[in-house]
């Protein structure tokens, strides 16, 4: 009797249960959707992009302390690993990576700081990590010349174009404002990516000459991006008029806080004779890993 009764009686918590949840699904998909932002800002990258993490770290430029992609290729993501890790983020101290120390963060909860190691541990994890230079098929910029620009004007993606190396100088030095240069492209075209792997990706350019992407990029949601031009030359990237990365071979990373809007972008390289790779990534503020910016966001209009 007693079991029967408990029976309908659990019964009855599972209807009303389900019920309940079909109505939180259906009835309030607003309260739904904050349900939804409040996870998304309690990301690993995200305690990263709140607190003063970026001060002296990047993903994988050299700063004052060990890049995260060092952290993640000495250490295995074991239990203990996690634990010590954690505990040194928020206890602060030296003595592994040289003479610098870390700052405590007494705030950070261990079980965010515990999030954060795992995410840093999982930049080595090729299964979790999926490098764009890997996984994303490159572009070639034979295929690039073949679309025009002006035949595609409403096409995504950026204009690109080679410039001699004659009178090249002149033109690198100006080419944040100079929209008509004097000197003419040898080659034009419309690169839906910027995104080359390897030196067959730049056949039939051999010499050294400039390549020269820009356009615009749209930015649909407000927040802390990451960029990062992978380059095997001299190479860097202007954003709203503003160099974000330069030419020294060692900066290829950055984040920036952007409000949603289009910006002016241009990406410069200069070819060297071989072994020439060119990437532009991204993390976009929902994310954690880089990918390689898409198509969608870059625009040839200005
Ligand atoms: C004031 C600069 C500074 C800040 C801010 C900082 N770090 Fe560090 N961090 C360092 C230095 C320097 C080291 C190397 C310490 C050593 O050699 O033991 C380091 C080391 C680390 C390590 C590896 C520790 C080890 O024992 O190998 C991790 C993980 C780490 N930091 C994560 C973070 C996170 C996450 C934040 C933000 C919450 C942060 N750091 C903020 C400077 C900083």
């Amino acid at each position: 009797m007693r079991k029967r009764l408990s029976g309908s009686g659990s019964r009855l918590l599972i209807f009303v249960f389900v019920i309940g949840t079909v109505c939180l699904s259906a009835c309030n998909q607003k309260e739904e959707k904050q349900e939804v932002s409040k996870k998304k800002t309690k990301s690993a990258l995200t305690f990263i992009r709140n607190d003063d993490c970026l001060n002296c770290h990047n993903i994988e430029d050299k700063s004052v302390g060990p890049t995260y992609v060092q952290i993640s290729q000495r250490y295995e993501a074991d239990f203990s690993t996690i634990s010590k890790l954690a505990n040194k983020i928020i206890e602060g101290g030296g003595g592994i990576w040289g003479s610098q120390q870390m700052s405590k963060h007494p705030f950070l909860e261990k079980k965010n700081a515990k999030k954060i190691v795992r995410w840093i541990l999982s930049l080595s994890d090729s299964t979790v990590n999926k490098d764009p230079l890997l996984h994303t098929p490159g572009l070639k910029l034979s295929e690039v010349f073949q679309n025009k620009p002006a035949a595609a004007r409403e096409a995504n993606g950026l204009k690109l174009s080679i410039y001699p190396s004659d009178g090249l100088e002149a033109h690198y030095v100006n080419a944040s404002t100079d929209k008509t240069s004097p000197v003419s492209p040898l080659h034009n075209g419309l690169a839906n990516v910027i995104h080359f792997t390897g030196q067959e990706a730049f056949e039939p350019l051999q010499e050294r000459v400039l390549l020269r992407a820009s356009g615009s990029i749209h930015i649909s949601e407000k927040g802390k991006y990451f960029f990062k031009l992978i380059k095997s030359g001299e190479g860097r990237v202007f954003m709203n008029g503003d160099k974000i990365i330069n030419e020294n071979k060692d900066d290829h990373e950055i984040a920036v806080d952007l409000k949603a809007g289009t910006y002016p972008i241009v990406v410069e390289y200069l070819l060297k004779p071989k072994d020439n790779t060119l990437s532009l990534q991204w993390i976009t503020p929902d994310d954690e890993y880089y990918s390689v910016v898409p198509e969608e966001v870059f625009s040839v209009k200005n």
